[in-house]
């Protein structure tokens, strides 16, 4: 339910009562929003908490919660005798939106970024040109300049729940999964992810199914707690859950990339990914999804997430800020079934420390105001056009020594070598070209391994990527 607030029409919060976010929350960030989007401006008055508690019929108590939170944050400011008014010292650069920011900034600071170009297809970086670095650097000093005495005195172990909460919900809407923010745990990202599922779920000696090819790294993160990685070879509809019966039906868990096969790229369809939720209700088992970069799709819809599917609370679901946001920010998540996060909560803390809070207040509030899935929506059109660009520039090489295998989604492409060439060798003699690919065949654990390059295009320009494509299709053929 809408209501006019201060009076015009043109400015509107309202209560959702059937959302599980306290009404006084609620408030608070539409309030929040409205001043960064500069719908209200500086030294405008809100309306007394009286009035507004009956337009939204809450109790007062509500409406002063709220105005509390955000003059502890620095958004508003009380003077007696003249009530709650936004706040005058609002620098007038936190009134436009990230994106508006963005266009307006003068061309100096962003050329101040360019530096040399890495080499090309170097894998795990995004594109900083488009990066909202000053909307992000204004959200970080905002919130440590005058800091909420929740954040400074914070203790959960599972993270900021702000933070939580816009993940859940930022879940719900890209993912399909349903959870709450008690589910949530924000990581320091995949490796942090994987290593405390190993310490709250896995013992030594348990088995897990891993892909093959795979993601070396979570392969060897769970070997390290003594866990035994049984590989299961991948086909073009991801893991071959017959075959993974075959090899050990009784396995602990199985540790799968449902959306985009890493390094592969191939989709596991419904039909796989309802037999890899029979296999596991059958054997007692815990799939853990892997879902690292599933917001770039360019065409069609993502398929929702596995664990959307999941009846019988039985995936542990992994995300990253690394690939959608930024990989320096070293911050990701999980989703825990509920019976399993008191094991998670020990583990958390019996081991090591859990990621900094520096950047989670800052990073719930750019979710929350929207301006995460405006980034995303964007890169997604930059990446599209890259990945295309890319593919474009290799295909008169396409035929002669490799096939372009290219679904469209994700942040890098593979192309299969149809010669007899080894991957390994041809990687080395590029990086004396001074290219950077990844061999396929270093992605397996076991001797039989097809021969690719993996190429990531995200963090290059249109122009850069052509030439690298030019340069290795030279290289190839010689
Ligand atoms: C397959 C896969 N999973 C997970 C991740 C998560 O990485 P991070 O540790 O940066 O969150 C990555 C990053 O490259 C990845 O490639």
């Amino acid at each position: 339910m809408n209501r006019p607030l201060l009076g015009t029409s043109a400015i509107e919060i309202g209560i959702d009562r059937d959302d599980r976010e306290p009404f006084q929350s609620q408030i608070a960030r539409q309030i929040r929003v409205l001043v960064l989007n500069g719908r209200l401006k500086p030294q405008s008055r809100l309306p007394s908490t009286r009035a507004l508690a009956e337009e939204l019929s809450v109790a007062r108590a509500t409406i002063v919660e709220a105005y509390e939170q955000l003059l502890s944050e620095g958004y508003v400011e009380t003077r007696s005798g003249s009530g709650t008014r936004v706040a005058a010292e609002l620098p007038e650069a936190l009134l436009t939106s990230p994106v508006q920011a963005r266009a307006e900034q003068p061309k100096s600071a962003a050329q101040s970024r360019r530096r040399e170009p890495a080499r090309p297809f170097r894998s795990g970086l995004v594109d900083w040109e488009d990066f909202p670095h000053d909307a992000w650097g204004r959200l970080l000093g905002r919130f440590w300049r005058n800091p909420p005495i929740a954040l400074l005195e914070h203790y959960d172990v599972f993270g900021w729940l702000p933070l939580r909460l816009a993940i859940a919900r930022h879940l719900f809407e890209w993912r399909g999964i349903t959870c709450e923010d008690s589910q949530v745990i924000v990581t320091a990202g995949g490796m942090d992810a994987f290593d405390l599922i190993s310490r709250a779920v896995l013992q030594a000696g348990d088995r897990v199914w891993m892909e093959e090819p795979g993601y070396p790294t979570a392969r060897r993160i769970f070997s390290q707690g003594g866990v035994m990685a049984v590989p299961v070879p991948v086909d073009g509809e991801g893991l071959m859950v017959a075959e993974g019966r075959r090899a050990d039906a009784a396995a602990r868990a199985a540790f799968v990339t449902p959306a985009r096969q890493y390094p592969t790229g191939v989709t596991m369809p419904l039909a796989r990914r309802l037999e890899l939720l029979d296999w596991a209700a059958d054997a007692g088992a815990i799939i853990i999804e892997d879902d690292y970069d599933s917001e770039y799709r360019y065409v069609g819809r993502p398929l929702p997430a596995l664990m959307s599917l999941d009846q019988q609370a039985r995936v542990i679901y992994s995300g990253t800020f690394s690939k959608v946001f930024s990989p320096i920010l070293r911050l990701g998540y999980l989703v825990i079934p509920r019976a399993l996060l008191s094991r998670f909560r020990e583990a958390r803390a019996a081991h090591g420390a859990p990621p900094s809070l520096i950047a989670q207040p800052a990073l719930a509030e750019f979710m929350a105001a929207g301006d995460f899935a405006i980034h995303i929506r964007r890169m997604r059109r930059i990446y599209a056009s890259r990945r295309a660009a890319l593919i474009a520039a290799l295909k008169p090489g396409e035929g002669r020594h490799y096939v372009i295998s290219a679904p469209p989604a994700g942040l890098m492409l593979l192309l299969r070598l149809t010669g007899q060439r080894g991957d390994d060798a041809l990687v080395e003699r590029l990086a004396q070209a001074g290219i950077e690919a990844q061999s396929l065949s270093g992605h397996y654990a076991g001797k039989s391994r097809q021969q690719g390059l993996l190429l990531s295009f995200a963090g290059f320009t249109e122009a850069d990527l052509k030439q690298a494509a030019r340069r290795l299709m030279e290289e190839l053929e010689e």
